[in-house]
């Protein structure tokens, strides 16, 4: 028979105590104990050498079950996955509060018919679940519903229920007995996270798990969460704005590419399948200051409106702000302006906004950036049917960007009549798109032929 008890663990050093410490005696660090349960198992004191267990074999002998994923009723959803859900894997949902985690979740759980589901929540009452579900349109499902948080009666429940899809919201508010330590708490979550994969390992049944994301932006909880499950999504997005974005940044079933994007309404997520006419305003037309972009998210390619303001500093240190775009690559490119262009901005402020309340990693931004910036300062608007892809470099070189021919078809399917790409952008027929192509090799060279 097993026993079960719990000791603290340095999460740095490995150090064990029975109590709780605040500093490490063995390796200094600050609160690194967390609470562990270990299991003694009774030993007979001898190396057990029988051959027992599974077997080595050769990759041919290997039978491959065909795993059917589980469609979703959300394409986007289904899209970030890979094609579906798959059956025994378990997939952490995070994002911020207050996002649209549990929307999504029950969305999912409501969309799919003919699947047995179990929907669990600690966070919210049954009365409140069905209050949202009557937001939502579609709210007739046989999907069966929990108000629970504790680990064991989960456990308990889901194998009689025996569902095919489990979502438990979420995994910071769920606790096993077996640790003292406070629901959320790292040795809580990752306990409970640890039984709830055994439980879809050994019952084949899909998890999808909403985990909170920290002040610091990462999932709460350990990394090792992040290792134990097979898929994390991430959901972000600008409360204040309607678009939310859904990512993997994890997938042992399919590319970390893929992305998802949906707009918040009063009635729940919808998937956005057009981003790019969503994303680019109509209203300002021929107004300075805004530039398009040609990105590309994951494998995604659409449009999107970059805002500039400059105008002169109110005090003597200028003001250099961004939302969605890295503060830092702003601050970046406006040097090489200064240097490589002869642009004084050094007493403007600068501030900067992504449309919709996205976040772009997407280096090929930068030209649109700089364009944005400039037109703003020399209260010039670029023509609003001219769209821009281009990392810039240190020197105020244009340098090469990825899936250009995407972004070229992109443009031209949106009806824009001109896209500036990196000349070192080689190897694509230009003749096939119904758009002008401006190659540039300099930041200088698209100033002169813009404005
Ligand atoms: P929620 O799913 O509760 O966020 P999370 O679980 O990530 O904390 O959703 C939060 C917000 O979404 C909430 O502020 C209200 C808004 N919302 C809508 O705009 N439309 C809707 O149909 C629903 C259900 C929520
Ligand atoms: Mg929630």
């Amino acid at each position: 028979m097993a026993q079960t008890k719990t000791i603290y663990t340095c999460q740095s050093c490995g150090a064990q105590s029975p109590k709780w410490l605040g500093k490490c005696s063995a390796c200094n660090e600050w609160n690194t104990y967390v609470e562990e349960i270990v299991e003694k198992k009774q030993s007979t004191g001898k190396l057990s050498v029988q051959i027992s267990g599974n077997q080595p074999i050769t990759l041919e002998n290997i039978e491959m079950a065909r795993t059917q994923r589980i469609s979703v009723g959300i394409e986007e959803f289904n899209r970030v996955l890979g094609g579906g859900i798959v059956p025994g894997s378990l997939i952490l949902l995070g994002g911020d509060p207050g996002i649209g985690k549990s929307t999504l979740a029950l969305q999912l759980a409501l969309g799919l018919n003919g699947k047995k589901i179990l929907y669990i929540s600690g966070e919210e009452s049954l009365q409140q679940i069905k209050l949202r579900a009557e937001r939502l349109s579609n709210a007739k499902s046989n999907c069966l519903f929990l108000s629970e948080t504790s680990l064991e009666h989960i456990i308990a429940q889901s194998e009689q229920a025996k569902p095919e899809l489990l979502i438990i919201d979420s995994i910071q508010t769920i606790s096993t007995e077996l640790i003292e330590s406070s629901p959320g708490s790292v040795g809580q979550v990752r306990e409970c996270t640890s039984a709830i994969l055994k439980f879809a390992k050994k019952n084949h049944v899909a998890v999808v798990l909403i985990g909170h994301i920290t002040k610091e932006g990462s999932l709460a909880g350990p990394k090792v969460l992040e290792h134990m499950v097979d898929t994390v999504l991430q959901f972000e997005g600008d409360t204040n704005y309607m678009y939310r974005i859904l990512r993997s940044n994890k997938n042992r079933f399919g590319s970390t590419n893929e992305l998802g994007i949906f707009e918040m309404r009063s009635d729940g997520l919808r998937e956005i399948t057009n981003p790019s006419e969503q994303l680019i305003s109509k209203v300002n037309v021929d107004v300075s200051g805004t530039a398009i972009a040609a990105t590309v998210e994951g494998v995604r390619p659409f449009l999107i409106e970059i805002q500039a303001l400059v105008s002169s500093a109110a005090y003597g240190t200028p003001q250099r702000s961004s939302t969605g775009f890295d503060l830092r690559r702003l601050n970046m490119l406006l040097a090489v302006l200064e240097k490589r262009a002869g642009f004084k901005l050094i007493a403007k402020d600068v501030f900067l906004n992504i449309a919709g309340g996205l976040k772009i990693n997407d280096p090929a931004t930068d030209l649109a950036v700089i364009c944005s910036i400039l037109s703003s300062n020399i209260d010039i608007a670029i023509n609003h049917k001219i769209c821009f892809a281009g990392e810039v470099g240190l020197t105020g070189e244009i340098r090469a960007v990825s899936r250009i021919e995407q972004r070229i078809a992109e443009a031209a399917k949106l009806g824009f009549s001109r896209i500036y790409v990196p000349t070192l952008n080689k190897g694509f027929d230009a003749s096939k798109f119904k758009i002008d192509i401006v190659k540039v090799s300099r930041v200088e060279e698209v100033f002169k032929t813009i404005f």
